[in-house]
């Protein structure tokens, strides 16, 4: 019953756009996606294009350089990324103030914005050193960050990093090496996971990455606009769609495996319940990173590194989906989330830490567009308008007379 065109007429021009679905809130020239046509480019360079060829590594440093490296650029990148892999040991404390049970998003967060206290003199947002100095922390420390938070999970020792390894074979190692025990990162697992981190690397103007840029805008440091995209990634509808998803398909699996009972459900409005890793705000035919963690879910599978149950419910689903009414005329396939869980599980990695996986991808796309957003010549702080529904003037009524 509100009448729009009155509350307009009172507060001036002001466009409402809940959820921003058709309001460009900044010039962008790091990623291009096109949703109808399935088109996904870093800088370009189509994301089918750099997962064959490139590493993670090389493709940080695309987003964040704007230019694919030279070999002596990436391997002055590598060499400094390494030089900033430990934490402090301090920070170690940090860890025993958790509970156990901690969900490690929350662990990573709090933690990458107490990287803040301990590098305070190196935190000017105008100064290019410093910011160079704090991205590079960022994606040196994250992986650091991730690994000791599973480890507080499952109370083991914290495993300090390997310099000597490569970004994604160091965080398996600290993940999975135990005092005592020889562990030898599988390459294929290696390469499945740098796959992963490359298809999640930058995504435009995702939640996160809106929220990145708006808590950057008010000139609040890197660390702690990076923890709060952080903790908007960690939403059911946002990154934690990959672990909602896997619980869901682990759920078909102990109810019999019939999936079409749940494609009804998630047509049935008032249950609430969607399929998990289904429907996209922006890709309305299907989603090009989808398309390639399937593929590798496929060759993990042949390769007999992937003898999981839930892959098959997943094929399923996604078939009956495909093919049904509701699905087809909302143009609802399957996102990212969708498939890239059971590689997780394929990897060892506890659900609980496959957010914290897309955090660490997602780190390039956040700190380029933090930098992008402050070298904007039209820079402004964030601030949306609204249009006010709550009551006119009344008149204040003393606590005895309520
Ligand atoms: N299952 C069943 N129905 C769905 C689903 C789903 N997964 N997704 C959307 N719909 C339906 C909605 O009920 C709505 O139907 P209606 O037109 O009859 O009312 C219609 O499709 C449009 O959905 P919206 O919620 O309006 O679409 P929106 O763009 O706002 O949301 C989102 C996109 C959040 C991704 C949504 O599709 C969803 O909730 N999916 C499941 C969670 C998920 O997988 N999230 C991961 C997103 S990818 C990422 O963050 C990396």
């Amino acid at each position: 019953g509100l009448d729009v065109s009155k509350l307009r007429a009172e507060t001036g021009a002001i466009t409402v756009d809940e959820g921003f679905v058709n309001t460009g809130s900044t010039l962008s020239a790091i990623t291009f996606l096109d949703g109808e046509k399935g088109i996904l480019r870093y800088r370009g360079y189509p994301i089918e294009t750099l997962a064959e060829h490139c590493d993670f590594v090389e493709v940080c440093y695309l987003l964040l350089h704007g230019e694919l490296p030279t070999a002596d650029q990436i391997a002055a990148f590598r060499t400094d990324l390494r030089q900033h892999t430990m934490l402090h040991e301090d920070m170690r404390k940090f860890y025993d103030g958790f509970q156990h049970d901690a969900h490690p998003m929350a662990i990573l967060s709090s933690v990458i914005h107490a990287l803040s206290t301990f590098y305070a003199d190196s935190l000017d947002v105008t100064d290019e050193k410093d910011v160079q100095r704090c991205t590079m922390r960022l994606l040196a420390k994250a992986p650091t960050i991730a690994a000791y938070a599973h480890k507080k999970s499952i109370g083991h020792p914290f495993v300090y990093p390997k310099n000597d390894q490569g970004y994604c074979e160091n965080f398996l190692h600290m993940m999975f090496s135990v005092p005592a025990e020889d562990y030898v990162v599988n390459p294929i697992h290696a390469q499945a996971l740098n796959l992963l981190l490359i298809v999640h690397a930058d995504h435009e103007q995702n939640c996160s990455t809106s929220t990145v840029r708006m808590v950057g805008s008010s000139d609040a440091n890197l660390f702690a606009s990076i923890a709060a995209g952080v903790a908007a990634l960690s939403g059911p509808l946002h990154g934690g769609a990959n672990e909602a998803c896997v619980s869901m398909l682990e759920r078909i699996r102990e109810d019999g495996g019939d999936v079409d009972k749940y494609v009804r459900m998630a047509k049935d409005k008032s249950n609430g319940f969607r399929l998990m890793g289904f429907g996209h705000r922006v890709y309305k035919s299907f989603d090009p990173r989808a398309t390639i963690i399937k593929k590798t879910c496929h060759d993990l599978l042949d390769s007999g590194h992937i003898d999981d149950p839930i892959f098959e419910i997943a094929l399923k689903l996604e078939e009956v989906a495909l093919t049904d009414e509701y699905f087809v005329e909302r143009q609802l396939y399957p996102n990212v989330d969708f498939y890239s869980g059971v590689i997780y599980r394929a990897l060892g990695i506890p659900v609980d830490m496959f957010t914290v996986l897309f955090a660490m991808g997602r780190m390039p796309g956040w700190i380029a567009h933090w930098q992008e957003m402050r070298q904007s010549p039209g820079k402004r702080i964030y601030r949306p308008r609204q249009i006010y529904t709550g009551p006119t003037e009344r008149e204040f009524v003393p606590m005895e007379k309520r």
